[in-house]
């Protein structure tokens, strides 16, 4: 028996069930692993509320690292013992998991469990984003949404290192700190000052190629003011709530624009696909130029807590669950 949290009905983070449960042996082409650091994503919460599907009953949490303790039939990629990680992988808030073995990449000898657990999902998102969504370029510039939080921080850094400018927005004067620490050109707290006048004075009036939105409802519209004629407005996600366009004739009004709704399912088809993500991310964390900063960790039991905290705006950078 392993203990896991067990979502059986959709709701608040009173629904995160701890249970034991029985994870049995890997079948084919599975491996089972013990994990040593959970990754904790918004897309936890959307899952847990029912804002995004997923059949009931269901172990939450979609980021981990461990070890290999079992591995199934035509697995040749992995043995018992090796150090993997993974994303995308519903199952995750568990001692123990059954995970596909096209999902977990290996960790290099000086990556941890705990910063894999805490940039896999984020990190490989941040790639898809800055490369396969929009080929980012040096001298560009670039608005990210939640600058200071898990996936903005590493966003931000990685769009620093490919040579763009970058303007962060975050809830407080604290989170504006780590965004400008991170290296970020210009950070405007989006609580207290209107960040589409700041963005259009710091880019004298041309507005950003790019706007990455992982913030949904408070932003969307705002963030279509930002841009430059035909630039791309990259929705993300709905921390604050779900966008919907009532009317595509805004995007013509206000330059042409291109708006897409990206999910990493759709970028990540393949085991082929997330190692070469993986690996760019490992790399740049190697050459030091992704630091991933592992703000707060709770042990599995607190796993309610520690969603709520995220939902709260009470986190910045990752946070993680330890069994
Ligand atoms: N599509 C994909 O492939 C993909 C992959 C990864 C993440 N995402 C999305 O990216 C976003 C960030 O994810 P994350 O896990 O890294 O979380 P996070 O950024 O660490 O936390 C969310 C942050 O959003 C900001 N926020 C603004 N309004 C909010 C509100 N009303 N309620 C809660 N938070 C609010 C808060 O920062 P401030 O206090 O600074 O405003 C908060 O800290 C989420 O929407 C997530 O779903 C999408």
């Amino acid at each position: 028996m392993t203990r896991a949290f067990v979502v059986h009905e959709y709701g608040g983070p009173e629904k995160l069930k701890l249970e034991d449960i029985e994870v049995g042996a890997p079948g084919p082409g599975q491996i089972r692993l013990r994990h040593r650091a959970i990754g904790i994503n918004f897309v936890d919460t959307y899952q847990r509320s029912g804002l995004y599907k997923v059949a009931l009953p269901f172990v939450p949490g979609n980021e981990g690292a461990g070890d290999v303790v079992a591995v199934g039939p035509g697995v040749t990629d992995f043995a018992v013992g090796d150090r993997v990680g993974y994303t995308g992988a519903v199952g995750a808030y568990a001692e123990e998991r059954l995970l596909a073995a096209d999902k977990a990449v290996r960790l290099p000898d000086n990556i941890t469990y705990e910063v894999a657990a805490a940039s896999l999902l984020k990190g490989t998102t941040a790639f898809y984003l800055l490369h396969w969504t929009y080929a980012l370029k040096a001298g560009e510039t670039i608005l990210v949404h939640a600058a200071a939080g898990g996936t903005g921080q590493i966003l931000t850094q990685w769009a620093k290192a490919l040579g763009a400018t970058v303007i962060g927005t975050a809830g407080s004067e604290e989170k504006c700190e780590i965004v400008r620490k991170n290296g970020a050109d210009l950070a405007i707290n989006y609580r207290t000052e209107n960040f589409v006048e700041h963005v259009r004075q710091f880019t004298g009036g041309k507005g950003v190629d790019v706007v990455y939105d992982g913030v949904g409802a408070a932003t969307f519209e705002p963030s279509l003011d930002c841009l430059r004629p035909r630039g791309l407005m990259v929705s993300f996600g709905n921390a604050s709530g779900p966008v919907s366009v009532p009317r595509l004739g805004i995007l013509a009004d206000k330059g042409s624009l291109y708006v897409t709704r990206p999910t990493s399912g759709a970028y990540f088809r393949t085991a082929e696909d997330i190692r070469t993500a993986a690996d760019a991310l490992f790399n740049l964390i190697e050459l030091g130029k992704i630091s991933v900063a592992i703000d707060h960790t709770w042990p599995l039991e607190k796993a309610a807590e520690a969603q709520r905290a995220l939902e709260d705006r009470k986190t910045t950078g990752s946070t993680l669950l330890l069994p």
